[in-house]
């Protein structure tokens, strides 16, 4: 059985699953490069295709993502296009008139400048059925108008057709086979059939935004029938948690929907008491009452709200009660809900799940025996879910992810390899010659073997050092990543030594970089530039020699050598844009920036 799934929303992308097992996955804008690119993501589809060596019309079903989808993200691309500026100035001019002074707004008038018609698919005859959209449509937007095919179910119906037509017409496949998968859903199904838990006790909880009007689902898993059964559902406008988090990351003028993890990483630099006061501000927003969540009526406009009630206080007691509020709510609300409904193997997925400091907070519950988070549990993973959903309801095999490298391989020919000939290219024929170029205090960029899926660099597409010099932190900053100077970087770290560098007394498994792990003091000693400067957590991705071969022996030479084990690891990619995804990109980024070493499948190139 052969099921091609698509996110056609924030970060646009796909998921091939073959037989059960998830063969391909991979977003847009790794081949695009425009970071959280929303567009139709052909290219994805494409390189699933080919991958698999499969035909579109091999296919059995197409799924889309979320049921009630809008224009919005591709229309004007809406994740790419904004900018800080422009997010305040939404704010000003839609939220504040239409929540606070019940004013008609329209949000299209709103955006008309950050249309992009002139992008695939709405130059086609299928877009027809937007009437707003014809030739010098752009001008006819007046700030009254409700023209919406956006946010009604009737409005979705004609939104989902469009985008049938565009699939089916782009894939030459029959429009009947393409079916829709709730937002949700996804998010649950990713979170459990992703995971290597199948225990009978197990409870499924998922956390975003927003997603088909829904910010929170709790699931139990049917063992005997290898389903999940939805137990609880928490609607957008009382479960607000993401969104107040999204609300202070622009209130503190980082860019909403991107950079929640700037205020995650700002927040342990305050250690004083005043950060109590400010918390009193988010819990009034949001309580947990048992097992439901209640958002305070009262409060119209969260950014509205949050100008008035932060004013006076400075930006490092914010991000610091945002964090601990937000470990509250959560830790609070897993509990209950595992007091009523049971569950000693947990399993999250959603835009909340990427709180790794939160995460970590969540599974010293005495009820959970065990917890797993699944890689980037964003919307980018969506397809991942709704492929695993199908088989699930299809009574189909779900096979558990073996790791997050499902994307395009890091391919090259001998005439591609002399494209670096003005650089001294070295065939690699023992790890020990990579090992050289990190003991010499070399900054190794990597681009081997197959991409990682979703946002977390897990050394296919990484940037590796050694992490006992703390001055590491500057030179990668200064060679390519130009850091906020509060963030951290992460290790990976060999399982099989974990102990002596991070605290993990339930043995939790951490391939994707999901807990942010309080570290000993061997660590704060020896693994400087890869924990938090200020509280010593670690967002540890723990490697299994069947997780990535070449890099547990890379490592576990390192620890050899140094008694250490574990290296610093961050993302392959400038700042600001999508990591790398071919070697063609990384000879861009490596030319671009003062890197010195980049290995690629079997060679190292230095400058
Ligand atoms: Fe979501």
């Amino acid at each position: 059985m052969k099921v091609l799934a698509l996110q056609l929303e924030k970060s646009s992308g796909c998921a091939l699953m073959i037989d059960g097992k998830i063969i391909f996955s991979s977003s847009e804008e790794r081949f695009s490069r425009i970071k959280s690119d929303s567009l139709f993501p052909k290219r994805s589809i494409k390189a699933a295709l080919d991958f698999a060596k499969i035909k579109a019309k091999d296919l059995d079903k197409v799924l889309i993502c979320s049921t009630e989808i809008t224009l919005y993200a591709s229309l004007v691309n809406l994740y790419s296009s904004l900018n800080v500026k422009d997010q305040l100035r939404m704010m000003k001019e839609y939220w504040e008139p239409k929540l606070v002074q019940n004013k008609r707004v329209s949000f299209l008038y709103f955006l008309k400048d950050k249309i992009q018609i002139d992008k695939y698919p709405f130059n086609t005859k299928f877009a027809k059925v937007f009437p707003f959209l014809k030739k010098g449509f752009k001008h006819k937007i007046d700030q009254n108008d409700q023209k919406k095919p956006f946010q009604s179910s009737k409005d979705a119906k004609i939104v989902s057709d469009f985008f049938k037509e565009i699939i089916s017409n782009y894939l030459k496949i029959d429009k009947k086979i393409i079916n829709h998968v709730d937002h949700h859903t996804c998010h649950a199904a990713y979170a459990f059939f992703g995971s290597p838990i199948r225990h009978k006790n197990s409870t499924v909880f998922t956390a975003d935004a927003f997603g088909d009007y829904l910010s929170g689902t709790v699931s139990r898993y049917d063992k005997k029938n290898n389903k999940l059964k939805r137990v609880k559902t928490y609607s957008h406008t009382q479960f607000q948690l993401a969104r107040i988090y999204r609300f202070v990351t622009i209130y503190l003028r980082m860019l909403g929907d991107s950079h929640e993890y700037k205020v995650m990483g700002l927040a342990p630099y305050y250690d004083g008491f005043r950060y109590k006061e400010v918390e009193k501000v988010f819990h009034k927003m949001q309580k947990v009452k048992g097992t439901e969540l209640i958002f305070n009526k009262k409060i119209k406009n969260i950014f509205y709200y949050l100008e008035k009630e932060l004013f006076n206080y400075r930006f490092d007691y914010i991000a610091t009660a945002l964090q601990s509020f937000t470990e509250k709510v959560l830790v609070k609300w897993f509990q209950n809900i595992l007091n009523k409904y049971g569950g000693s193997h947990i399993t999250f997925s959603g835009g909340q799940s990427m709180n790794v400091k939160a995460n970590y907070q969540i599974s010293k519950l005495k009820k959970i025996k065990k917890i797993y988070v699944c890689g980037s549990g964003t919307d980018d993973t969506l397809p991942i879910g709704a492929c695993y959903d199908y088989a699930s309801k299809n009574n189909k095999k779900t096979l558990p992810l073996e790791n997050m490298y499902l994307g395009t391989h890091a391919n090259y020919s001998n005439k591609d390899l002399k494209k670096f000939s003005k650089y001294k290219i070295t065939k690699v024929t023992n790890m020990k010659q990579v090992l050289n170029c990190l003991i010499k205090h070399q900054i190794i960029a990597v681009c081997r073997n197959r991409a990682e899926m979703g946002q977390r660099a897990l050394g296919n597409r990484s940037i590796l050092a050694d992490p006992r010099y703390g001055q590491n932190i500057q030179k990668i900053n200064n060679a390519i990543k130009q850091r906020d100077f509060w963030m951290p970087f992460a290790p990976v770290i060999l399982s099989e030594h974990q102990k002596k560098l991070i605290i993990n007394p339930k043995n939790l498994e951490s391939p994707h970089m999901t807990f942010a792990f309080e570290t000993t003091s061997f660590a704060h000693k020896n693994l400087t530039a890869a924990i938090h400067q200020a509280d010593k957590t670690a967002r540890a991705q723990i490697l299994k020699k069947i997780h990535n071969k070449d890099l547990w022996e890379l490592i576990n030479l390192f620890y050899k050598k140094t008694g250490v084990p574990g290296l610093l690891n961050t993302s392959f990619n400038l700042h600001g844009y999508p990591i790398v995804n071919t070697i063609f990109d990384a000879k861009k980024v490596f030319e671009k920036s003062d890197l010195s070493a980049l290995w690629i499948n079997n060679h190292l190139i230095e400058k």
